[in-house]
Formats: C-alpha cells, sequence, structure tokens
C-alpha cells in the first residue's frame, strides 16, 4: 500500500508488510551497525530513556511490537525487576533470527517468545499486557491508526503505550541540517555498508513521510489512549509518545 494520508516530503513510500518485510530481511545483518553508526549512538539512550519510563512498575508482561533485533527488548529486560516475561513480534524473519541469538548470548531468551506477525493486527490475546512498546516500527507499518488500535487492544486496562519514531526538529538551521543529512548523507552510508540502495533512501522518506509529534498525538487520543503525552529527544530527531489505556 502506498500511503497517500500525509505529505511524504518526495516520492510515496510503500509501507505494504510484503514490501517492508523483504527489505528488513536484506539489511538485517548491517542493521545494528548502521543503526549506531547513524544515530552516533544516540539510539542507546533514546531506548534507556524508553526503560526508565517502567521505574517503580514490577512484574510487567511486556510486548515488544517491531522488535527488530531486539535493542528495545533487551534494554527493557536488562533494566531491574520490571519485565518479568515479554513477547517480541516482528515482521522480519531475519531480524527475530538476530534478536533471537542476542537473546540466548545474553541468557535472557527463556524470559522471551518471539513471534513473527503483523504488529497491526497480531492475533494475540487482548487485555493481556502491562506495557506495549514498539521503537522505530509504527512508521513502517501500512497504517499507523490500525496499528495504534491493536496496541490498544494487546493491554490491559491501565497499561502503557510506549512508541519511540522519528521526528522533524521543528525549524531553522537544526532541521535544515538534519533534512540535509536525511537527504544525502543516510542514503550514501546506508547503501555502503548494506549494499541496499532502496532501505535507506526509504528511511529518508518514511521519517519525511510520518506525522508530526501533534499529529500524532491526536492519532492517539483517537485511537482511545488517555494522557497523551511527547518527549522530544536529540533537537527532535526522535520523539517517546505515552499514552495510558
Ligand atoms: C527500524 S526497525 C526497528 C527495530 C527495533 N525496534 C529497534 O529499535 O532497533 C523496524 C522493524 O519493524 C519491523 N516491521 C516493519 N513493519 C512491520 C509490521 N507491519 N509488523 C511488525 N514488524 C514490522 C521490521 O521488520 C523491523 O525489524
Amino acid at each position: 500500500m502506498v500511503r497517500k494520508d500525509i505529505p511524504t516530503g518526495g516520492d510515496a513510500v510503500d509501507t505494504c508488510p510484503s514490501c517492508v518485510g523483504p527489505m528488513f530481511d536484506r539489511i538485517a545483518p548491517t542493521y545494528d551497525l548502521l543503526n549506531h553508526l547513524l544515530s552516533a549512538g544516540r539510539d542507546y539512550s533514546w531506548r534507556r530513556k524508553v526503560t526508565a519510563q517502567l521505574r517503580g512498575r514490577e512484574a510487567l508482561h511486556i510486548i515488544d511490537l517491531a522488535t527488530g533485533t531486539g535493542d528495545l527488548l533487551i534494554s527493557l529486560l536488562r533494566g531491574g525487576p520490571n519485565a518479568t516475561r515479554a513477547v517480541g513480534v516482528d515482521i522480519s524473519e531475519s531480524m527475530l533470527g538476530i534478536c533471537r541469538k542476542k537473546l540466548q548470548r545474553r541468557g535472557l531468551a527463556d524470559r522471551v517468545d518471539l513471534v513473527r506477525a503483523d504488529a497491526s493486527a497480531t492475533s494475540l490475546p487482548g487485555g493481556s499486557f502491562d506495557v506495549v512498546t514498539m521503537a522505530f516500527g509504527i512508521r513502517n507499518t501500512a497504517d499507523a491508526a490500525a496499528t495504534l488500535a491493536e496496541i490498544h487492544r494487546l493491554l490491559k486496562p491501565g497499561g502503557m503505550a510506549l512508541i519511540l519514531e522519528f521526528s522533524l526538529p521543528d525549524g531553522g538551521v537544526v532541521r535544515w541540517c538534519y533534512l540535509k543529512y536525511l537527504r544525502w548523507v543516510v542514503p550514501r552510508i546506508g547503501v555502503a555498508v548494506s549494499g541496499d540502495r532502496y532501505a535507506y533512501r526509504y528511511l529518508d522518506k518514511s521519517i519525511e513521510g510520518f506525522y508530526r509529534p501533534q499529529a500524532f498525538r491526536s492519532l492517539m487520543q483517537k485511537a482511545g489512549f488517555r494522557e497523551v503525552s511527547a518527549v522530544p529527544l536529540t533537537f527532535g530527531v526522535a520523539s517517546i509518545y505515552r499514552g495510558m489505556k
């Protein structure tokens, strides 16, 4: 499905699961390296900030959608006694394969079930999780509203959604520099390291085409979340959205 609902800042990008899944299968071997390189290591601290939101809560049953190679899942499970069990969901078997190995190496595999599914329709039982997390995933799903509805369905009453996603700085020189970086630097480093010409052009288009923070907060409210908030990170290049069921 090609997104037409929001401006893309150029060509539209294809976010149907049958297109996005194979793309992540292709880039899985170099995903972690490029992730850390392109974000200059900021991604570690962004995920830690998501994990910090669980402080003071215990014995949580967590589901991490679009878990990818598992960095957020690992951060959540290592964050303390908060997360007892977790489920990781992803559409790409190759990303899940790398995630599985990382969990095994860290002795965390017995606390996690990995499931291959579309995050917007998981078929997992509703009302069964205390926390649903999703880092850099919702932008890739074909229908963000449907994914938010699924997140809401998966949560127990009183449960918390934490969504980490790229955003664009508000304006001025930071935004100008960041857009240059996204449009010119990211695709060139991306292709040099991963060998995939499409994936890192897709990254730019999907970030530029994603909802602005205010619009995404409204979408969360429409999906039924309350106490919705957005915290900008690193000049607004990413945001943590939080909502309660
Ligand atoms: C940019 S990666 C983020 C991975 C991980 N959450 C992280 O923070 O590094 C996006 C992930 O979303 C997955 N994905 C894309 N569309 C999906 C969908 N519809 N359902 C489930 N996973 C999806 C991809 O396979 C990929 O692993």
